[in-house]
């Protein structure tokens, strides 16, 4: 079978379709547009159909290859890891917002996941130093290779649940913990469905992880320290609510592309 052959028998969305043919065949794009009349080696037509198979029954395609580019940076992703999505761009713009990166931070990030984004803001503030947890020792050994690759030294990964190996005061703590309840109907559909459970779930309310947080965050908070918190798009009033009990300031939330309420954040007062 020759390239346009091989594209129209697999059953699944075209441009996926590309994506796994080039990857296969370690060309671009472009190339298997130029080249559509090009025979396909018997191995890699099945190297092809297996990795069409197994996008057939819906694992993500960035599981499928291994990788999915956020804030135009590349990270390696693995069933242990959460896909990073478009929409936690958002909390990295916040921050920008109101962090300079001229000036030397100490960033805490919980529950990092692939490292995205810590990775991302050790490029943006080469002054700071960031240190991320994550409770999963296998998700961790994601990040770390996602730091290798991308040669940043300015990022520390810890394996700690929330605070728990932690210490010192921070200018800043960033998270997007799970924040699903365990009864969400959404986990049963679509790419999710192969991602982390410890990724996604929260516990029956899906406000058990900013509870967790919020309990403990002022202590390792400066005085105006900022906290940055994404959730679901029907959360935004409740974070909200627990930042007032625990003593932040200034709160605000924020909305995404989708005009969806995403991220909350504020300045702790020091009280509380
Ligand atoms: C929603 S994912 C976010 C991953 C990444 N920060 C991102 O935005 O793509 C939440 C992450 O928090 C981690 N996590 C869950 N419970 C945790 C805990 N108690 N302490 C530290 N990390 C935790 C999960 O393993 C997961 O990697």
């Amino acid at each position: 079978m020759n390239i346009a052959d091989l594209r129209q028998a697999a059953n699944i969305d075209d441009f996926e379709a590309s994506l796994l043919l080039s990857y296969v065949l370690r060309v671009s794009k472009a190339y298997l547009i130029a080249h559509a009349e090009e025979e396909v080696a018997s191995r890699d037509q099945e190297r092809f159909l297996q990795l069409v198979a197994r996008r057939e029954k819906g694992e993500p395609i960035a599981y499928i290859l291994g990788r999915k580019e956020f804030f135009s940076l590349d990270f390696l992703v693995n069933s242990h890891t959460l896909i990073p999505r478009p929409e936690t761009e958002l909390i990295i713009e916040i921050v920008r917002e109101k962090m300079s990166s001229a000036l030397c931070w100490n960033i805490l990030e919980l529950g990092t996941g692939s490292g995205a984004i810590s990775l991302v803001l050790g490029k943006l503030y080469p002054l700071s130093h960031i240190v991320a947890s994550e409770v999963d020792e296998q998700t961790l050994a994601v990040a770390a290779k996602n730091k290798f690759n991308h040669r940043i030294a300015n990022v520390d990964f810890v394996l700690s649940d929330w605070f728990s190996k932690l210490s010192g005061k921070f200018h800043a703590i960033i998270s997007n913990p799970p924040y699903l309840s365990s009864n969400d109907p959404h986990l049963k559909e679509g790419d999710i469905r192969f991602e982390p459970q410890k990724a996604l779930i929260a516990g029956e309310t899906g406000l058990e992880a900013y509870q967790a947080i919020l309990q403990k965050a002022g202590r390792y908070l400066v005085e105006d320290g900022y906290i940055f918190l994404e959730h679901g798009f029907d959360q935004g009033e409740q974070v909200q609510g627990l930042l007032q009990q625990k003593g932040f300031k200034n709160i605000e939330t924020r909305k995404d592309l989708n005009g969806l309420g995403r991220v909350t954040f504020g300045c702790y007062s020091g009280i509380n």
